[in-house]
């Protein structure tokens, strides 16, 4: 089966936004629902997919934002969401391609009625999870601050400390690029962010910092700045705000604090790392984007991934 689609190459109108990373428990949620938030305070239709049909983390911290709110009186901006639904069928495949349909329906749904689509990616590999790489303008992949984390992008000499291969889940985001390319001429940009950073700067961070940026130039991804270790990113999700909403004893049930300042910072400048289209220069470059997709017809070459 072709998981990439059949090669329509109408440009869509939604920005895809993809977060992904084969490790579990890495952020991807927890930046997931920030970025949606980001971008409806900056007063964009936004629609949110839940990928993840085992834990549905990001479908939960959806509801939990609907019901603080309206128990609290609270006017906070939703976005449209959808969720792609456990398959229960026999075999794996048979329910690969059960999910894979629902979440073609999905997009289908919303990719010219939405200025953005948000995917949260389940923390393993899959036909919907890959599609949702292939289609991505921009994935977000956050890492844990450790070299356990790292593996899941690259392998490296414990003595040398140089890079000795891709992981599995690099490779995949190569695959999906070069399809991506072959079907639309699109290209990812593709942003990792270190998360969970311990305000500790040891000598294995430093060097995991200095690993990072040599993977990064081999994989051709982008390190953006990274986000602290903060018990507030915890304690927002039963209640579905984030660091961006209204910093008041009302929406957060608690005082703001020096923390959720921080957090708000931090977001804030992972959101200008990303470059996305979201202000009149980021619209024109989105607008430039989409008129030459709409012309170029033969992929350039030169602009392929970097990595072996
Ligand atoms: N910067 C942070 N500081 C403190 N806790 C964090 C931070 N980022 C995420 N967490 C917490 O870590 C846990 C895992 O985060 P999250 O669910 O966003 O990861 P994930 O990559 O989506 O996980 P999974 O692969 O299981 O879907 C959650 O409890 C979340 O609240
Ligand atoms: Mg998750």
């Amino acid at each position: 089966m072709n998981i990439y689609g059949p090669g329509d190459v109408t440009p869509r109108q939604a920005y895809v936004i993809a977060c992904g990373n084969e490790k579990g428990g890495s952020g991807k949620t927890t930046i997931a629902m920030h970025l949606i938030v980001a971008l409806l305070n900056t007063g964009h239709k936004v629609a949110s997919i839940d990928l993840d049909s085992r834990q549905m983390s990001l479908t939960r911290y959806v509801e939990n934002r609907a019901s603080w709110s309206r128990r609290n009186g609270l006017r906070v901006p939703m976005p449209d969401h959808s969720r792609v639904e456990r398959a229960l069928g026999d075999s794996v495949s048979e329910n690969e391609n059960i999910e894979l349909a629902q979440f073609q329906d999905i997009l289908l749904r919303v990719e010219n009625t939405h200025d953005f689509i948000v995917i949260d990616t389940p923390g393993h590999d899959g036909f919907a999870m890959r599609l949702a790489h292939s289609m991505a303008d921009t994935l977000v992949t956050p890492i844990n601050d450790s070299f356990i984390d790292f593996d899941v992008l690259g392998h490296i000499d414990p003595d040398t400390g140089e890079i000795t291969g891709i992981s599995h889940y690099a490779a995949m985001v190569r695959e999906a690029r070069r399809h991506r390319r072959l079907v639309d001429n699109g290209l990812l940009d593709w942003v990792v962010v270190r998360n969970r950073l311990s305000s500790l700067v040891t000598r294995n961070n430093r060097s995991l910092a200095d690993s990072l940026n040599d993977l990064c130039m081999r994989l051709g991804c982008r390190l953006a700045e990274g986000i602290s270790e903060r018990v507030i990113f915890r304690e927002l999700f039963p209640i579905g705000m984030t660091a961006l909403d209204e910093l008041s004893v009302i929406s957060l049930g608690v005082g703001p604090t020096l923390s959720h300042l921080s957090a708000r910072q931090e977001i804030r400048a992972l959101l200008t790392a990303l470059k996305l289209p979201i202000d009149d220069v980021g619209k024109r470059r989105a607008q430039a984007r989409r008129l030459w997709l709409e012309n170029v017809a033969q992929p350039i070459d030169s602009l392929d991934v970097l990595a072996d």
